[in-house]
Formats: C-alpha cells, structure tokens, sequence
C-alpha cells in the first residue's frame, strides 16, 4: 500500500529519501511527503498531492538539508488523497509515517481530543502522531512514548518516527505490514522493503510481528512487543532483489511482459529436471501428497485466477478435490477444514493483507500451509511451512503479467508432483507434461513476436466501452484475467465468463459495438466454444479469437481477427494463451494514453483489507 523510508545519515537525506520513494512508488502515488530536521532540531516537512514528481519540484523551490528525516508515499484509505492529508503528520513534538490503517483511530481520536490535543487532518494516522506527544507532552522519552502508543493501537501498521530536538534517531514499529532495518557505513535506514534500501545497503533485517526498533547512527535497538530487546538476523540481500530498471521499455509492465520467458525458464529450472524429465521440487515437502484430503487454494485478484487454473490441473492430473476462494472472502467464511488438508497460498508480493489472515486461520485449524511467493522474504513466506518461491524477479508494474505465469509454472509442476505422488499419472505422463512445461518459454517467444498484430487488435479494443471475454476449462480463469488486464490499465469495462454462461445472461449484451475476445486452443472443448462463438456471432459480435492453426482453420464462423498462437500441449497450454491477454491489455491502455505502470486507484502490494 503505502511506502515509508527513514534515514539516519552523515549528509543531507532529503535527496536520498526522495531516491528511496521512487522505487516504493508502486505501493502508492496518492500524496508524497518528507520531513527532516534543518540544523539538526528543527522538525521541517515538505508534502505535495499526487505522484512523487510533485514533491521533487517542491524540494526544488524550497530545499531541506536535514540530515535526518522520514518519508512517505501514499495509497489513500482514509481522508482524500489531499496535501493536508499527505504524510508525516506531525506535531511539534514529534513527525510519523504510516503504512496500513489503525482500526481504533475514531476511539483514540475522541480520546485524544477530550484531552486537548488539534487534530488538522481526516487521517487515521494523525492519532498515532497526537498519542505520541501526548506521552511526549508529559515528559516521557521518545521510546517509551512510542512505545506506550503502541501497546493502544489496533490495526496493521509500519511506522517510522522523527522527534525534534533528537538529531539521531529514528524510531521504527511493525504489525501486519513489513518493515526492513538497514545497516550502512555510520548511517542507518528503514523502509518498507528492501527495494527501498537499494541505494543503500544490501545488509538488513526484517521486524517480525510486533517489533519496534531504535536506530541511530551507531546501529539499531530491536525490541519485540513486550519491548524485551531482541537481535533479529542480518541477512545480505541479492542484487537481483534490486534490479528495478526499465531498460529500453516505454513501461516496466511491457519489460516484464517481455521477461516472461527468461523468468518462466528459470522459474521452471529450480522445479524440473529437463535432462530426467521428471518433477524435481527444491525443497522436501513437509506434507504427503497421497495423504493429503483436501487442497484449500486462497489468492486474491490475478493471483487467484493463477489458483483457479491450477485447480483444474490438481483435480484432473492428481484426484485431489480442490476448494479455491478469493482471501477475502475465504477468511471470514470460517470454513470447515478436513484433518489431512493443505492450504496453499499464491501471493506476487506476500504481504496481501487478506492472504495473510486466511492463512494465520488456516494454520490456527492445523492445516499444512504452503505458500507461492515471488518475494521471499514476505511474511507470506515467512509464515508458510512450506514456500514455493517463484523466480520472476522484482514486479514493478502495477498489473502482475510475468509473477502470473511464474506462479502457473509453479502450480504446473506441483501438480505433476501431487499427480505422480496420488498415483493418477504414470512415469509417461510424467515424462510428457515436464517436457510440456520445459516447452513453455520457447512457445512464449514465439508468441511474444505476434505483438504487432495484436498491437492492431488493441486499437480496435481500445474504441470500445464493454468487452467480454470467453473460455472454458484451464482457459476460463483466462478470460477472466484478461479482463480483469483490461479493465486495471485501460479502464475500459470487461467482464470474463465460462464460455458456457454465455446463455445465462451475458448473451443480452451483444451488439455490433461489443468486442468478444474468445480464447479456444483446438482441444476437446474447442468444439463447445466455437458454439459459443456462433451465439455471439449471429447478434453481431465482434470476435477476436485466440487460437491455434487447427483452432483458425476450423472456426466456421465470420471472426473478426484471429491471433493464431503455435501449436503446444493442451493441458498447458493456459500458460501460453496469459501472453496475448496480457499486451491486448497493454497496448489498449497505451492507445487510450492511461498511466500503465501505475494506473489510478490500485497499489502493487494491497497490505489492508
Ligand atoms: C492484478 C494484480 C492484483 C494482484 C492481487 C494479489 O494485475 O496484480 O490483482 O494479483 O492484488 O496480490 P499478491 O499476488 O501480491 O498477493
């Protein structure tokens, strides 16, 4: 959601904080703002609406030289994305940043209030700066008022604090969302990730729940949530968790469209022996397929749809009944959970709030946990028995495009892996679909150079106001993820069904104007659908149709445009067909000029419900 960066340095920060904020721009641009102190006491802050830029041309006009200081950018929950509203909310005794939400804030607020403290914004993070000087006000230390105000708050949170008067330190607080300690030569910083910290150092630690931490020029002070003082590991983080830059791309979602099959391979590397042909998972399972009841998946938006085909992969290649949710849904359902029972979460980021909570449940009901994460050092993964990391590099890009195939690729293989173990598929089926899915980023660049084509389709799409997308089977999650692409980068309507709904209702809005994007490669099904397509057609549809050789040669009815993919396996097929969604998608939404890489209202890692 939010970003937030603290810094304890031997020069000025303000240019190093704003450094920082780039790269934390995909949690939020609703508001950025920075506070330092100016001649080592003076507590100055700098805030602007909008995308960082703005407050680059304020720092511009009016500098800051502090060499201590916090900052923040923000992804709006309470109070208008407004200046006023902007973060650190201060007092005169004290500045904070927030990233989460403080449920009790109306409570503390009143609170607060009655006891004389102003209030001058509609944010709930406001009560966490007030509740600090009321402590402040009253002549307790920086520590044990934060410390105090902690033990008040309930909610998610990442704070970072700076006290006027105290020209070194910093303090930092975590619960439910994460926050990084970095260590460099004689300064210290804190941020929400480790991207954040790139600029700095490549040595940090992560809070666990519950920690707060006292940093200073000299180092950091950990303490946990009885504020016992703790050490927390030092780990040395990869330069591949910091390569953030576009390259040569107008937009890091079309790089990352692009690095599909490299990532997919590597991805793939780590879960299959292509010599063998043969499933080789990189860790030992902590669970045995063949006892295992019941496979619950738990995700949230593109994540979910990755859950949604591997559902058809488990049931079909392993027998074994699967039960798939959207997290938000999943943990306040309560669902009753068989004994033997795995729980498996997909997740790019692993901190998505809902995700996190249905997998605390599931744990708390004894189930087996096992996470698909691209960020491994996540409290997902952190909080998982077992973690099935996928290898597709920092996701920039607001719209997950290459962490979705990653994940497929993940669920493909530990699929294959269930099916093997349950003894439904034989060493042949073995041998077949590892040597599909080692297949699958040689048939992704051949699909990659279908771009100009579908480039000339996305013009066509970007014209209209709905459009429909239709599959069925391991195609039908698909659909519904390519218009879920559609409608987050180009704002333009779109709605995915089961081809076989069609007749249930969504029939009623064809018309001549309504684009129908059917995906159906020549596999048992593809009969069904193109009946479907006959429905659409005769009201005047416009359909695009995404198939194979087979697929175009024998769909008998007037087709608008038809992207024609190579020929590949069916059952994996669905990991293909992702690519041609995903830059109608993108080219679409550069036609219709919308900021792709951060298209308004979202936020790459969604850490409150
Ligand atoms: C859509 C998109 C979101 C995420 C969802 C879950 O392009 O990126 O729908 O898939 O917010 O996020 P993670 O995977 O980080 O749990």
């Amino acid at each position: 959601m939010c970003g937030i960066i603290g810094i304890v340095g031997r020069e000025p920060v303000a240019g190093l904080l704003v450094e920082s904020l780039k790269r934390l721009e995909y949690r939020g641009y609703d508001s950025a703002g920075v506070a330092t102190l100016e001649a080592g006491s003076v507590l100055t802050r700098r805030r602007a609406e909008g995308k960082l830029r703005n407050l680059e041309i304020r720092l511009a006009k009016e500098p800051l030289t502090g060499l201590i200081g916090i900052g923040h950018t923000r992804w709006a929950t309470h109070g208008a994305p407004t200046e006023a509203n902007a973060h650190p909310h201060a007092t005169a005794r004290v500045a904070v940043v927030h990233n989460g939400i403080i449920e009790n804030f109306r409570e503390l607020r009143d609170e607060l209030e009655a006891a004389g403290q102003r209030f001058s914004s509609e944010t709930d993070t406001e009560v966490v700066a007030q509740l600090v000087d009321f402590h402040l006000a009253r002549g307790e230390s920086p520590a044990a008022s934060v410390a105090a105000t902690l033990k008040r708050l309930t909610g998610a949170f990442a704070l970072a604090f700076l006290f006027p008067g105290h020209d070194d330190l910093v303090i930092g607080a975590r619960r439910g969302s994460p926050l990084a300690v970095g260590w460099g030569e004689g300064e210290m910083y804190l941020g929400s990730d480790a991207i954040a910290l790139a600029p700095f150092t490549d040595r940090i630690a992560y809070l666990e729940e519950g920690d707060w931490v006292e940093i200073t020029r000299a180092g950091a002070t950990i303490h946990d949530e009885t504020d016992a003082v703790v050490e927390r590991p030092i780990v040395v983080v990869s330069a591949a968790a910091f390569q953030v830059d576009r390259g040569s791309y107008r937009h890091f979602m079309a790089k990352e469209i692009h690095e599909q099959p490299e990532v997919v391979g590597h991805t793939l590397a780590h879960y299959l022996d292509l010599s063998e042909s043969r499933i080789r998972l990189p860790i030992a399972l902590p669970f045995d397929w063949a006892k295992l009841e019941r496979l619950s998946i738990v995700a949230c938006g593109t994540a979910y749809y990755a859950g949604l085909v591997a559902k058809y992969w488990f049931e079909q290649w392993a027998r074994l009944p699967v039960e798939i949710d959207v997290a938000s849904e999943f943990r306040y359902r309560e669902p009753p959970l068989p004994k033997n029972g795995l729980a498996l979460f997909v997740s790019q980021s692993g901190e998505t709030a809902d995700t996190l909570a249905s997998l605390r449940y599931c744990k708390a009901e004894g189930q087996h946990t096992a996470a698909v994460v691209n960020v491994t050092t996540s409290t997902i993964a952190r909080e998982s028995e077992a973690i099935f990391p996928t290898l597709a590099g920092p996701e920039i890009g607001v719209a997950s495009t290459k962490a979705f195939t990653c994940q497929l690729s993940v669920l493909a293989s530990l699929a294959v892996s269930a099916g093997r173990a349950r003894g439904v598929l034989s060493a042949e089926d073995e041998r077949r679909l590892v040597r599909a899915l080692g297949d699958l980023p040689g048939l992704m660049g051949r699909v990659l150079r279908l771009e100009p084509k579908i480039e000339k389709i996305a013009r066509e799409i970007s014209k209209a106001e709905d459009v429909l997308y239709l599959g069925r089977g391991s195609n039908y999650p698909i659909a519904l993820e390519g218009a879920l692409k559609l409608k987050e980068i180009s704002y333009i309507h779109a709605e995915g069904y089961a081809a076989g709904e069609l007749k249930h209702g969504p029939i009623a809005l064809i018309d001549e104007t309504m684009p129908v994007v059917v995906i159906a490669p020549h596999d048992k099904l593809f009969e069904k659908t193109i009946s479907n397509m006959q429905e659409v057609a005769a009201r005047g549809g416009k359909i695009i149709l995404i198939t194979d050789e087979k697929g175009a040669t024998a769909a008998s009815v007037p087709i608008l445009e038809t992207i024609v993919l190579p020929d590949m396996p069916a059952e994996v097929a669905s990991i293909v067909y992702a690519l041609p969604i995903q830059m109608l998608a993108y080219h679409a939404a550069v036609f219709m000029g919308t900021d792709v890489d951060q298209p308004r209202n979202l936020a790459k890692s969604v850490t409150v419900e």
